[in-house]
């Protein structure tokens, strides 16, 4: 008997009749896009569930969202950001014409390191842009130093951080603007989608309208925009996934809990660094997650001790029909051409080499992860 191949992300799909009861009222008032009513539903509904006061607007996807909280914020010179992201975080500011600085990252928590953008920002800096890799959040507290001292924006990729508090409160409230995806294969979703957060009003204002092609009036706008909309049909996905968020997170908690277990086993010290990885007994290390921050479940990555096990490892469980991801490799200042001097960001690259997201869904029932766990344990040459 052939076994089902496991993913390494599966999409949540809502049971069937929950989609169809809204596509019903979209019928029956026949607005499909343009603000309707089920996108102002979904982001009155992500609002409550990330306890913000202020509203948070839908795009049609997060890239689009980036790249409106840069325009918003009026960036256009020089970033600095991180080496260790998924392509879009640097492709945007490339794409709005900025020149872009890569900053190396903490070899513990995988984001942006502090002490690396202070030495990154040039007189030309206008603007820090973070990912909070995994959902694990930035050091926000340092980087809103540093960006208040050099007089800095601070966007960040919030794009995996669905849900997330830091310090009690919704990692969204750190920054100037913070953009979550709602693509499919997040742990939330509305099939493509995503949307932007900002604490400043008149920052809040501006995305809102640069979604829209910036109108005001029918004849009147309020400056040059683009097509950033959800459609109503993006928004029933998203209502429909957002009705089982509890569900899903226990789920995937569950999933982690296993992995936690069987790769850190009895492991009283979580915290490692790059440079201990060779001298711990154990080959695989999980990332640390920040105190006081929250985790929502969106990846399980782990770090080999070589590329080379990496690479075996994944051929053999892809042997197997498990599926891993190599999230994020390469490291993006070694994807994009970029012209001028650049510091090197050793961290990154040597993570990025190393790193693999093992499968993670609210989908995968307990035989799988059993399977994934036998075929863990019996990887060889690791
Ligand atoms: C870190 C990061 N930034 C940005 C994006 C882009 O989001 P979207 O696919 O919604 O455009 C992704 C998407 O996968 C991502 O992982």
């Amino acid at each position: 008997m052939t076994r089902k191949p496991i993913q390494v992300t599966e999409p949540f799909l809502p049971p069937f009749e929950e989609y169809v009861d809204y596509l019903k009222g979209i019928w029956e008032r026949n607005w499909l896009t343009n603000q309707g009513p089920l996108v102002k539903e979904l982001e009155e509904k992500l609002r409550c569930y990330h306890n913000l006061s202020s509203p948070v607007y839908c795009v049609a996807n997060g890239t689009l969202g980036l790249q409106i909280a840069l325009k918003a914020l009026g960036v256009r010179g020089e970033i600095v950001t991180t080496p260790f992201s998924y392509v879009a975080t640097t492709s945007c500011p490339l794409w709005e014409g900025c020149k872009v600085n890569f900053a190396d990252i903490e070899s513990n928590t995988l984001t942006i390191d502090p002490e690396a953008v202070e030495a990154g920002i040039t007189p030309q800096t206008e603007a820090i842009l973070a990912t909070h890799v995994f959902g694990n959040p930035c050091d926000v507290e340092a980087l809103d130093a540093i960006a208040a001292k050099h007089g800095l924006a601070v966007v960040y990729d919030a794009a995996h951080a669905f849900g997330v508090t830091y310090g009690g409160r919704s990692l969204l409230e750190y920054g100037d603007a913070s953009m979550v995806s709602l693509h499919a294969t997040k742990l939330m979703h509305s099939v493509e989608g995503g949307f932007v957060f900002a604490k400043d009003p008149r920052i809040l204002k501006k995305m809102e309208w640069m979604r829209r092609f910036g109108h005001k009036g029918p004849k009147e706008f309020f400056g040059v925009a683009i097509n950033a909309k959800l459609s109503e049909f993006h928004a029933a996905m998203g209502l429909c996934t957002l009705n089982h968020a509890d569900l899903i997170l226990k789920k995937r908690k569950a999933i982690c809990d296993i992995y936690d277990q069987l790769l850190l086993g009895d492991r009283e010290e979580a915290a490692f660094s790059v440079d201990r990885i060779s001298d711990t007994r154990y080959q695989l290390c999980p990332i640390i997650y920040r105190a006081t921050a929250s985790r929502n479940y969106a990846y399980y990555p782990v770090i080999f001790e070589s590329e080379n096990k990496l690479l075996s490892a994944m051929r053999q469980l892809e042997g197997k029909g498990i599926f891993t991801r190599r999230y994020f490799h390469p490291a993006l200042d070694l994807v994009h051409e970029l012209t001028g001097k650049r510091k090197p960001c050793p961290i990154s690259k040597n993570i990025s080499k190393r790193i693999l997201c093992l499968p993670l869904s609210s989908s995968i029932d307990q035989c799988e992860i059993d399977r994934i766990c036998l075929e863990i344990k019996n990887i060889q040459g690791i």
